[in-house]
């Protein structure tokens, strides 16, 4: 079955030009002007931009955490960050102290199988690097295509790993060509003010940011880049949401180190007051890292700007405001840490980013798409419009002007973080290895058509 792409101007991390995009099964075969295309299924892109499907590098889908379960699941998920602009996701696969990575793995695989619309990878958690986690990782690496292990330094007494794991994962990672990816904040020293606050009577959502400030992210980075440093290995870290994170890896980078870092829109366009909203609304807005105080914002868009960081990941972790959220309301320790933003990604980024002037088209592909392709082995399969790439293409109109509202998203929760934000562009269609997942802003994917993407290991550039 073909498919030709008319009359949109083509975007990718490098270039933007105007070209016709041939499709023949689930690859991209041809790019040119005025391709023929005998036979083939015509599709009209006329003042659109035709991107390269959305990769998010960070997502929560039906995930056990804070005593309950992410509100989205590899169905309703995908099927959101579909309508976003997004076609493959890297999910986080949890494990516990003492069970074997392949049934963690095992888990996972179950969640997803039979439910995700678009391609989906997994990273793997580390949550204790003993023998036999660190022999087992050499099937994960060359067999399971999982290239990537994620290192909690914060959530004491659930996820946290001491320095030792973090050690080990890395030396592990150098010799197997895997990514370690940390979530740094500095666990020890949150659990010491968080338990202050809460003897102090102070339960609201405020104090979840009040409680982990910047310099535990800060700090938790530069001893991650130490260690990585140490054992010569790369890093990836997680949701930097500030000034002191950038820092580190500025400096890093500075000195040659493969360090990269993720942000999320969250962090470039919402600020630490929106914990103080009324009636316990601040629950929405907890995320860890916590929302920052608004002038880190410019430092993110710069370090974006400037490639000091490499990606945006949505950190999607929905949670209902009622029911889920609400598990706080007397205690902000118990308020479920994350929020939904699979479906809003690009939108955002595009508008606040693109528009505002604040990086390029081109670099609204790379960070959304590209570099995540690159970091976590999947490119050029996936990550650009390229003669061989698969077919996971949108076609995104700039000129229209919506409202960010839970009225009319497809996240499977009751609120939206960016309710009532105006935005630009809008996703008209997307393609998933060339089939249609979103026609004309209609869902018709299939459950289960998405594959799960065997990743390359990491390659020093
Ligand atoms: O608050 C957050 N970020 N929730 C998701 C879990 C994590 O730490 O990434
Ligand atoms: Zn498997
Ligand atoms: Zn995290
Ligand atoms: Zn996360």
């Amino acid at each position: 079955m073909k498919k030709v792409i008319r009359g949109g101007t083509v975007v990718t991390a490098a270039d933007t030009y105007r070209a016709d995009v041939l499709i023949e099964g689930e690859r991209i075969t041809a790019i040119g002007s005025e391709l023929q295309a005998d036979g083939a299924e015509e599709i009209d892109a006329a003042g659109c931009y035709v991107l390269p499907g959305g990769i998010d590098p960070h997502t929560h889908l039906d995930m056990p955490f804070g005593g309950t379960v992410t509100a989205d699941d590899f169905f309703t998920g995908t099927k959101a960050a579909a309508f976003g602009g997004t076609t493959s996701i890297i999910d986080f696969c949890l494990t516990k102290k003492g069970e074997t990575l392949r049934s963690a793995i095992a888990t996972w695989h179950e969640k997803a199988r039979g439910k995700a619309v678009i391609d989906y990878g997994f990273h793997l958690m580390i949550a204790e690097a003993n023998d036999q986690v660190l022999d087992e990782l050499e099937s994960v690496v060359s067999t399971e295509g999982i290239t990537s292990l994620k290192v909690f330094m914060a959530y004491k007494n659930v996820f946290q790993a001491d320095d030792e794991t973090l050690f080990k994962t890395l030396v592990r990672a150098r010799e197997l060509g895997a990514l370690v990816q940390v979530h740094a904040e500095n666990g020890d020293v949150l659990d010491y003010l968080t338990k202050k606050a809460l003897a102090e009577g102070n339960t609201a959502p405020i104090y979840h940011a009040l409680t982990r400030p910047p310099e535990a992210e800060g700090e938790a980075t530069g001893r991650a880049i130490a260690l990585t440093a140490l054992a010569d290995a790369q890093l990836y870290v997680v949701h930097v949401s500030c000034a002191a994170a950038v820092q580190r890896i500025a400096e890093a980078r500075e000195r040659g180190l493969n360090v990269y870092g993720e942000t999320c829109p969250q962090y470039l366009a919402l600020d630490i007051t929106a914990l103080e909203k009324p009636d316990f609304e601040g629950a929405k807005y907890v995320w860890s890292p916590p929302l920052r105080e608004k002038w880190n914002q410019d430092v993110l868009w710069n370090a974006l700007k400037n490639g000091i960081l490499q990606t945006v990941g949505s950190d999607h972790c929905a949670f209902n405001f009622f029911g889920q959220k609400e598990l706080g309301r007397d205690d902000f320790t118990r308020i479920p840490n994350g929020g939904p933003l699979i479906e809003d990604r690009l939108a955002i980024l595009y508008s606040e980013g693109v528009r505002q002037g604040r990086i390029s088209l081109n670099q609204f592909v790379d960070v959304c798409s590209t570099k995540a392709a690159k970091l976590f082995g999947m490119f050029p399969r996936k990550g650009t419009i390229a003669v061989g790439s698969d077919a996971d293409v949108v076609i995104f109109d700039p000129r229209v002007k919506r409202t960010l509202s839970a009225q009319t998203h497809h996240m499977n929760v009751d609120y939206n973080p960016f309710e009532g934000m105006e935005v630009y562009g809008e996703v008209v269609s997307v393609l998933s290895r060339g089939a249609f997942v979103v026609r004309n802003k209609q869902f018709v994917g299939l459950a289960g058509a998405g594959q799960f993407i065997k990743r390359a290991a990491f390659e020093r550039p």
